[in-house]
């Protein structure tokens, strides 16, 4: 490599640049509020983790651990070690290593970073991020309908609309053998309309075929035998009882017999959020995956959010999210020190101030004044300074703002009362 080569990020994994943290400190302080709301409470478990612990919690045969994990061995011991594709095996882990469930249930919440060797493309990326909620130790389905309001308040609180909630119930290991059997039974019946795909996976993994985007096998896709029919009663009755659960709180529910999760580790419930024809929250119950991983057998059920694409929801949603409150232009050795004053004070107050460094005529401050974000521009010139005053502008308006380019004059040391005032949206001269 030359001296002057440079060296870029890894493919799909991004870097989150200043002027993106409004967005994501928006996002994190609602997942935190909501978090609360619910009594969870957030645990913090290490990004790389035993490889076993995936291929054994997420299934040998999933697309994950056959072809997306980052996985490799440790040069200085020899360990076989993973970068999480997921956080949900990493809680369990860390609830059975710490036996966190000996005094009765736990609600978790966690948030990071997650590795998956997928095709980069929007919304699908190698290192993405992750928000969710493990409710342990609860046999539901009061706990499953409970995740899901959390989902719907958080979405509330963000002020997204138009992501819908697809529900479905993969039942118990044994039902779903028997529709499998069935599934087989069924397509062998109709061999000679499966392509070769479908021949293919008729014994592997008949489910599969239910995926196949084949026009001349969509007839017989439709009709073959639906999982929801081998639900046993106890099976039935508690996808029954979340329905109702939701139905009472007013969440609409599109039950999509089709929705089966890429992890193995569900049973019963399991859901997807979808916006824009793009999952950006999945999860349900994971019974299993407890004493699977070696611990007490625990039910369980949770979710996780890809917050990359809840954050594109969100700039969609709302284009201009101010990043500051106040930007403050001056100009002149005497208004420089009345500026930093002017600044100081106003974060005393509790504001985010950005103070015009650097130098510049008004026109050039103004510019960096508007691209700051900022509501109001407080402006510190020789003719304000000789007078004891500052003047007040309105960068943006809008609701609850006042009128764009509004502007008025108020004494210096009622400043911060002013400021205040102003962006309260009690102010008359500035605009409101
Ligand atoms: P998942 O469906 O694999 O579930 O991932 C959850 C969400 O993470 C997806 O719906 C999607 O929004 C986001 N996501 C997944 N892969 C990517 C990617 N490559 N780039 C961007 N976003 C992505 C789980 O991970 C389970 N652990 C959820 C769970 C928790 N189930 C029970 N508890």
């Amino acid at each position: 490599m030359t001296r002057s080569e440079r060296i870029q990020a890894v493919r799909g994994m991004n870097d989150v640049l200043p002027e993106d943290e409004a967005l994501w400190r928006r996002f994190e302080d609602a997942v935190a509020g909501c978090m609360a709301a619910y009594g969870y409470r957030r645990i913090r478990t290490p990004i790389v983790e035993p490889t076993r612990l995936f291929v054994r919690g997420i299934g040998e045969v999933t697309d994950i651990v056959e072809k997306e994990m980052y996985s490799f061995t440790d040069a200085l011991n020899g360990e076989e070690l993973t970068l999480r594709p997921e956080n949900t095996a990493g809680v369990v882990r860390a609830s059975i290593e710490h036996n966190l469930l000996y005094d009765g249930p736990k609600r978790l919440w966690y948030a990071g970073p997650m590795f998956r060797h997928e095709k980069p493309q929007k919304g699908r990326y190698r290192q993405f991020h992750q928000v969710g909620a493990e409710a342990m130790g609860f046999p539901g389905p009061d706990a499953d309908a409970e995740v899901i309001l959390l989902c719907q308040r958080l979405w509330d609180d963000l002020g997204l609309t138009g992501i819908s909630l697809e529900l479905n119930s993969l039942g118990e290991i044994d039902e779903r053998r028997a529709h499998r059997d069935a599934l087989i039974a069924y397509f062998e019946a109709h061999r000679d309309e499966l392509d070769e795909d479908a021949r293919r996976r008729l014994y592997s993994n008949p489910l599969r075929i239910l995926d196949t985007k084949n026009p001349s096998m969509q007839a017989l896709v439709q009709a073959a035998p639906q999982l929801g029919g081998y639900l046993g009663e106890s099976s039935r009755a508690h996808f029954e009882h979340l329905q109702a659960l939701l139905r009472g709180q007013n969440i609409p529910v599109r039950i999509n017999p089709r929705l089966v999760r890429g992890l193995d580790y569900y049973n019963l419930s399991v859901f997807e959020w979808v916006a824009g024809g793009l999952t950006v929250c999945g999860g349900g119950r994971y019974d299993p995956l407890v004493e699977m991983l070696g611990g007490k057998p625990a039910p369980a059920c949770g979710f996780a959010i890809g917050v990359e694409r809840i954050l594109e929801l969100m700039r969609a949603s709302s284009a201009d999210a101010a990043q500051c409150d106040v930007y403050v232009v001056h100009q002149g050795e005497a208004a420089e020190a009345g500026a930093f004053q002017a600044a100081e004070r106003l974060r005393d107050a509790g504001l985010d101030v950005v103070l015009n460094c650097g130098g510049g005529g008004f026109k050039a401050q103004f510019r960096r004044a508007d691209a700051s974000g900022a509501f109001l521009a407080v402006i510190l010139g020789e003719d304000e300074m000789s007078k004891a005053q500052v003047s007040l502008k309105w960068l943006r308006g809008g609701a609850g703002a006042g009128v764009a380019g509004a502007q008025r004059t108020v004494a210096f040391a009622s400043l911060v009362d002013a400021v205040i005032d102003a962006l309260a949206g009690d102010d008359e001269a500035v605009g409101n």
